[in-house]
């Protein structure tokens, strides 16, 4: 995923513009550049690899002489990663400069359009039909030149121009790609993302799509495609600096594991009023609820995983059917929604382009939609009918943890505020409610009571294959402790339905296989508990993951992973907890680079 930054004020713009980059290193990219703008004169410098080679380049900035410009950070989607290739690019004329996030659908067609008109192309990017687009409407006004070249785009961007005849403002449209502006006394920003603004200003503005702005050392304005202006009030971001700094943890995902208890508890306490759990976003009537034949949940990667956890929960209060559906495999499998449907999307970054457009799709049939997302302002938040925010504040790590547990919670209170509205838990709902506001502290038991964990990853740390084994709740927890162990620390690891083992699987077990054996489902103990005895029979090592009282699974497993004894179907958001240590563990020894794994980006906003 590409980031965008700009900046215009009274301070030299190529430092702020490289510092802004850097705090939008994590969600990947390959190439860096800037273009600042010193009187009538457009400099441009880009470099292949890392912001640092940026930096190098320009002497931190030093170099750079303007009080304006736009920065990029490109993750490579259409052109290989080189310098030709990377943001920012100029028009033929040298007058404009554009940065972009997004993939524009028609370039090809544009692409020859204006090669026919005699516009010379340096790079294979879509991103460069913009700037000819520009530099051909261009008639003296950059309102009218945004406009018309936005009008001729299909697809997403989130984009940033300079124009050397518009010295001092830097302008910036939104369609289907997050943009926030920043704004500050004197001084006046724009970013992907509010980690490249909050060390300037806490005051941001939100662009929905199809807005502009333009923007001056003394102003920030807004426009529509009308070319008129747009009233938009700054929120204010109340994020200290340091929660996106790694806060004295290696690093930024060891200190999201940590962050959990917190992370969930400030997900939960707001939603709490009088022993009942509650939820001003939504507005369901006992009718309402009674209308809907079934729920999906949609979504990808881990918070795929969170609606397969969470689902035990919503079916055993609310006696809804819930199906899961991959986002990437719904939206093309012309899905049976109508207006009984409620389907629930889960996001972190909100801006997954599958989940985009698995709920475009939904919204299409007629379902109502409520979208559970970390990111304010975030795309699928202004897409969906209802959004339940988690507060778990900003995610740096590309592999997500208080994202998927914070999913789950909101998952867990929308069972139980639905089932409380059906009226299935009459004189249970305080029960239920303090169940889940115990979370939190067993969360942080289930961290407290694994300082195995550490130990145990140099022991594992050098396996060929990891096999997560799991039934019900704990398969769903198995999927997302596979995840997270093979995205980080690169060794191969597969969840399986522990049922599932005799009909092929277990073929590969041999000798010292480990198996991670989830036990945690009193319900189904025994029957994991011979699972566990038929892999141990044919040579596999078993680490076990269960409650510490738990003597049966004591006896056979060779290592064991403990969390506090809890009702199963509130287990999911805190078995997870010591998988994600062992993960994290286990990739440290293998010396991988755990906050940006290889070929991941924190949001895959492209399908
Ligand atoms: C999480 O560890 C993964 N990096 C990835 O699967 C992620 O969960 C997935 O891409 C969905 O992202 P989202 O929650 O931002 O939509």
């Amino acid at each position: 995923m590409c980031g965008i930054v700009g900046f215009t004020g009274k301070h030299n713009a190529a430092p702020i513009l490289l510092e802004g980059l850097k705090k939008l290193e994590y969600r990947g990219y390959d190439s860096a550049g800037i273009a600042v703008m010193n009187g009538s004169e457009i400099s441009v410098d880009k470099v292949t690899g890392r912001i640092s080679n940026l930096c190098e380049k320009t002497r931190d900035g030093g170099a750079v002489p303007g009080l304006c410009g736009i920065g990029h950070t490109r993750w490579a989607t259409h052109g290989a990663p080189t310098e030709e290739n990377a943001h920012p690019h100029l028009s033929n004329d040298g007058r404009f400069a554009v940065v972009h996030n997004g993939i524009i659908e028609n370039y090809l067609a544009l692409r020859e359009e204006l090669t026919e008109a005699g516009y010379r192309f340096e790079s294979e990017t879509d991103t460069e039909v913009i700037v000819h687009l520009i530099e051909m409407y261009y008639k003296g006004s950059m309102r009218e030149a945004l406009i018309n070249t936005a009008n001729r785009l299909h697809g997403s961007y989130a984009l940033g121009v300079i124009c050397s005849e518009d010295p001092g403002k830097i302008y910036a449209a939104r369609e289907a790609s997050p943009l926030i502006l920043g704004v500050g006394p004197e001084e006046n920003f724009f970013a992907s993302d509010v980690t490249a603004l909050v060390n300037n200003t806490r005051n941001m503005i939100y662009l929905e799509d199809g807005e502009f702005a333009e923007l001056s050392p003394d102003a920030a304005r807004v426009f529509d495609v009308t070319g008129q202006d747009i009233r938009k009030s700054p929120v204010r971001i109340t994020w200290d600096v340091q929660a996106a700094e790694k806060g004295g943890y290696d690093h930024f995902m060891l200190k999201e594991i940590m962050e959990q208890p917190g992370a969930v508890k400030a997900t939960i306490a707001p939603r709490i009023k009088d022993g009942r759990v509650f939820f001003e976003e939504l507005s369901f009537s006992r009718p309402d609820l009674q209308n809907i034949r079934k729920i999906i949940i949609t979504a990808c990667g881990s918070a795929y995983h969170a609606g397969c956890a969470g689902r035990y929960a919503l079916e055993k209060l609310c006696r809804i059917p819930v199906e899961i559906e991959l986002a990437s495999e719904l939206r093309y499998s012309d899905p049976l929604i109508d207006e009984h449907t409620l389907v629930i999307v889960i996001s972190q970054s909100g801006e997954t382009a599958d989940t985009i457009a698995a709920l475009k799709e939904c919204r299409e049939r007629g379902a109502k939609t409520i979208a559970i997302v970390n990111v304010v302002g975030s795309t699928i938040a202004s897409l969906a009918d209802s959004t339940i925010y988690t507060w778990a504040g900003p995610e740096i790590a590309v592999a997500t943890t208080k994202g998927y547990t914070t999913q789950i919670t909101i998952l867990y209170m929308l069972a139980v505020y639905f089932s409380s509205i059906l009226g299935y838990i009459a004189g249970a709902e305080v029960a239920y409610t303090d169940e889940i506001q115990q979370l939190p502290s067993r969360i942080q038991q289930a961290i407290d009571l694994n300082p195995s964990a550490e130990a145990l990853a140099k022991k594992y740390h050098r396996s060929k294959a990891l096999f997560f084994i799991g039934r019900n709740t704990d398969y769903a927890v198995a999927l997302e402790g596979a995840l997270k162990m093979k995205e980080i620390s690169y060794v191969h690891s597969e969840a399986y339905a522990a049922g599932e083992l005799k009909h092929g699987t277990i073929a590969l077990i041999e000798e010292k296989q480990p198996v991670i054996a989830l036990c945690c489902n009193h319900a189904i103990m025994e029957k994991t508990l011979s699972n566990i005895v038929e892999v141990k029979s044919r040579g596999a090592k078993v680490l076990a993951l269960t409650f510490r009282n738990n003597q049966k699974i004591l006896s056979v497993a060779d290592d064991l992973l403990f969390i506090p004894d809890v009702d199963a179907v509130f287990s999911a958001a805190i078995e997870i907890v010591p998988l994600q240590l062992l993960a994290y563990y286990v990739a440290r020894e293998n010396g991988c680079d755990i906050d940006k794994p290889k070929n991941l980006a924190k949001s895959v906003t492209v399908e």
